[in-house]
């Protein structure tokens, strides 16, 4: 069904990009309105979430709508057989938007076409992160001043991390320079590379992790290598510390340089780290929280303009 749904950030111009980021700095300054009032958003999690279900339904609450859902599948009757699509249907009956995390990559997209109010992808599998994708935009401009140009490295899992190929996809309208940092059990996959090619976007593939390597990044996009996407646990085991950002590691690097992560953290980044000015991953957790509210007030309908006059602004 064709609707104001979010499955892919590929869905995004440069412009909307912008004018979704424009709407997010909105939001930072004055995050408490009543611009939903009387709408209901229903987050549904079929996988584990901290911060994405936490900042959707902080984002619903601090713009007064209500949310229902739920952040464990066991408690509901799929656990007796209900389909996605009838789960789905019957959501829709009691709310204006569906926030929805699965396991299993296509569902968000399954979930938009079965679905007669929009659907927000919080994560379809190994596939797509959208909202996570705004987000670490926001953080890209807010902390470089721009998007355009700039040498983002990411680290860690890049197979199965949704966060990295949401972000790849996006950034194809600024002209990044990316570089790939991952043992090769977990190396962007050849259809990543494939798309850069067809884009344009440049890209390096480095096997060293070390201070000379990263010195010219601007981005340090950390990763956590996913336990739960292994079926081979002796192979997650060989594979799990093989890139640790330690803080020497940051002694050539660029004053702008900030490291980020999508978070949860497990062990690729030493806590002595979140000490210096180049750790920047608790903010861009914050910035999911305004990033999250210009996704649902633009699922909703309500513009940039709605928001930049509204009037119901809480101090
Ligand atoms: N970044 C992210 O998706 O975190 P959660 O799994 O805690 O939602």
């Amino acid at each position: 069904m064709e609707n104001n749904s979010l499955v892919t950030i590929a869905k995004f111009s440069r412009e909307k990009i912008l004018y979704l980021i424009d709407m997010a700095r909105e939001f930072e300054k004055s995050p408490n309105r009543k611009l939903l009032e009387g709408r209901v958003v229903a987050t549904l999690f079929f996988e584990p979430s901290t911060r994405t279900r936490l900042s959707f339904e902080t984002a619903a609450n601090r713009l007064g709508a209500r949310v229902i859902g739920f952040a464990d599948p066991k408690v509901t009757s799929n656990t007796k057989g209900e389909t996605l699509k009838d789960t789905i249907m019957m959501v829709s009956n009691y709310a204006d938007v569906i926030v929805m995390r699965h396991f299993l990559e296509g569902a968000a997209q399954y979930a938009s076409e079965v679905s007669p109010i929009p659907i927000l992808n919080a994560g379809d599998g190994a596939n797509q992160h959208p909202s996570q994708t705004m987000l670490d935009l926001f953080t890209i401009y807010q902390t470089q001043g721009k998007l355009d140009g700039l040498n983002i490295y990411l680290v860690g899992d890049l197979k199965y991390g949704r966060t990295v190929h949401s972000l790849l996809t996006a950034m194809r309208h600024f002209s990044p320079t990316f570089h790939f940092i991952a043992p090769d059990e977990l190396a962007m996959p050849k259809y990543y590379k494939m798309y850069c090619r067809e884009h344009g976007i440049k890209y390096v593939e480095h096997k060293d992790f070390d201070a000379d390597t990263i010195s010219d990044a601007d981005i340090l996009y950390m990763t956590r290598v996913q336990r739960e996407r292994f079926t081979d646990l002796m192979e997650y085991e060989r594979v799990k510390d093989l890139y640790l950002l330690k803080r020497d590691m940051l002694s050539k690097a660029r004053p702008n340089m900030k490291i980020l992560h999508p978070l949860p953290r497990v062990n690729e980044i030493e806590y002595s780290i979140d000490e210096t000015p180049y750790a920047y991953y608790f903010q861009q957790a914050r910035n999911g929280l305004y990033a999250r509210q210009a996704l649902i007030c633009d699922a909703l309908g309500i513009t940039l303009d709605d928001v930049r006059n509204d009037k119901t602004i809480i101090a």
